[in-house]
This record gives C-alpha cells, sequence and structure tokens, in this order.
C-alpha cells in the first residue's frame, strides 16, 4: 500500500473537505462534524458525526465497489478520511425513490409512505444561487453539463445501485425510501460514483417500526437525536 501525503486543501464544501496528495490522480476526502438542511441554510456542529459518516460511507461504498460498479473509493484511511479517486464532479444530484417522501411528497401533495410501483429517478441542478432546482434530461444537456448517452449509462448505474442497496439495507431491517448520489469524472472520462452515501444523503426507515433513521428528525428540528440515529445505522452495516 503507497504511502499517502496530504497536501493543499482543494475545496470545501458544506460536511466534507477535498485535499490534494502526492499522487495527482487521488485526493482525501475528509469528513466534517457539520449537519446541514435547507441547502445549508441549517448548518449545525455535531460532534463526531463526521467520524460515524466517514464510516458509514465506507461499508457502502466497500459493498458497492465489491459488486462491480466502479466508484471513487479507494480506502479509508483514518476516523476521518477517505482516499479517492480525483474525479470532477458533474454538477447534477441523481435521486432515486421507491417510496414517497420529502419534497416529492410536497411537490405533489402525495401522502408520506406510498410505495412507488416503478422506481422514480429525478435530477436536481447543483447551483446554490438556484437553490438547487429540479431539472429533467433535456434541461441537463441543454446546459451543457452532460450528453444524453451519459445520462443513459447513468441511469443504468443508479438503477443497479438502488436494486443491490434495496437489497443490502433490508437484510439490516432498514427500508432504503431514496436516496441522493453525484457522480464524477476521472482522468480518463470514465464516469464514478462519487461524493458519499450516508444517512446525510439517504431515507432509511426501520423495517419493523418504520422509525426514521436518517437526516429527517434535524430536518424537523430534532438535532440531538441525530447522532444516536447514526449509530444505529453504523451498528447494523457492522453486523454481516
Ligand atoms: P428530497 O425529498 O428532499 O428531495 O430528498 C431526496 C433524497 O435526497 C433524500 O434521501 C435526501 C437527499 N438529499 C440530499 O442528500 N441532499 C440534498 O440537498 C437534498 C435536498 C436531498
Amino acid at each position: 500500500m503507497n504511502f499517502v501525503i496530504k497536501k493543499n486543501l482543494l475545496l470545501e464544501g458544506k460536511t466534507k473537505k477535498i485535499y490534494n496528495t502526492n499522487n495527482p490522480l487521488e485526493v482525501l476526502v475528509q469528513y466534517k462534524d457539520n449537519l446541514t438542511s435547507m441547502d445549508g441554510l441549517k448548518n449545525k456542529f455535531l460532534q463526531d458525526k463526521g467520524i460515524i459518516n466517514n464510516e458509514i460511507s465506507t461499508l457502502i461504498f466497500k459493498f458497492i465497489n465489491s459488486c462491480g460498479i466502479k466508484t471513487h473509493f479507494i480506502r479509508r484511511i483514518n476516523n476521518r478520511e477517505q482516499l479517492c479517486h480525483k474525479v470532477d464532479i458533474i454538477p447534477l444530484e441523481f435521486v432515486a425513490r421507491n417510496i414517497v417522501a420529502g419534497s416529492m411528497s410536497k411537490r405533489l401533495n402525495i401522502q408520506e409512505g406510498i410505495h412507488l410501483s416503478n422506481t422514480i429517478f429525478e435530477i436536481f441542478y447543483k447551483n446554490d444561487k438556484l437553490k438547487d432546482p429540479l431539472i429533467n434530461d433535456h434541461h441537463a444537456v441543454f446546459l451543457g453539463i452532460i450528453s444524453y448517452e451519459e445520462l443513459n449509462t447513468i441511469y443504468k448505474i443508479i438503477s443497479n445501485i438502488n436494486n443491490i442497496l434495496k437489497k443490502y439495507f433490508l437484510d439490516k431491517d432498514i427500508i432504503l425510501v431514496d436516496f441522493k448520489i453525484e457522480f464524477g469524472k476521472n482522468y480518463k472520462n470514465d464516469i464514478l460514483l462519487s461524493d458519499e452515501i450516508s444517512p446525510d444523503s439517504c431515507r432509511f426507515w426501520d423495517k419493523k417500526t418504520m422509525k426514521k433513521l436518517d437526516k429527517d428528525p434535524f430536518r424537523t428540528g430534532l438535532k440531538e437525536e441525530v447522532l444516536d440515529i447514526y449509530m444505529e445505522i453504523l451498528k447494523r452495516l457492522n453486523v454481516r
């Protein structure tokens, strides 16, 4: 295993910092202790949350890698950091929905909890000034962000990820309600699953009680509960 030297800060987001390393093709992703919602308008410090999310995201990315899906994740370096392939992030957030919740429930006035007969895929344009608006394939192509061919590839990958993650979580008595993922392109222009997968970016409901095991309690004002909830997810993922 090669020795990793952390270099300059490349960029800082709401919940992560990205550092260059001695290898120009690899970066260090560092998880911060911030919990955000409403496009960062609500931003709270929560001690050790970054450590827990690094562990959760590591376990999920390892699993996805083991299924043969290409991701940016190489390995966990320490309690807060992962070594990842360097990518240019495609400025689109892809959401897959299995059950109605969150913004879809509000936008279409449909009760939360209804199981969708077809998985719904949505695209949000990552643009803070515009508050990440919901767009469709044609907007994304018009904006010059992506081609139709790349979108087709990405939809196939998301569908695959959804199928394997639904089963992975169900084995741990967790229902995967919906999730948001991001993709990036490496130096060869390959599309890699990137960013993180954690209770920050997914909705998880307990299979037996339907309790929300994700960031939703924070979105509705309950900050203190979040760490216990994230620990519960980590505990279940660690059980084989
Ligand atoms: P939504 O119902 O609020 O649109 O969220 C759909 C999924 O996307 C949910 O699992 C939470 C996740 N998500 C993020 O990871 N980041 C965001 O900024 C938003 C709005 C949602």
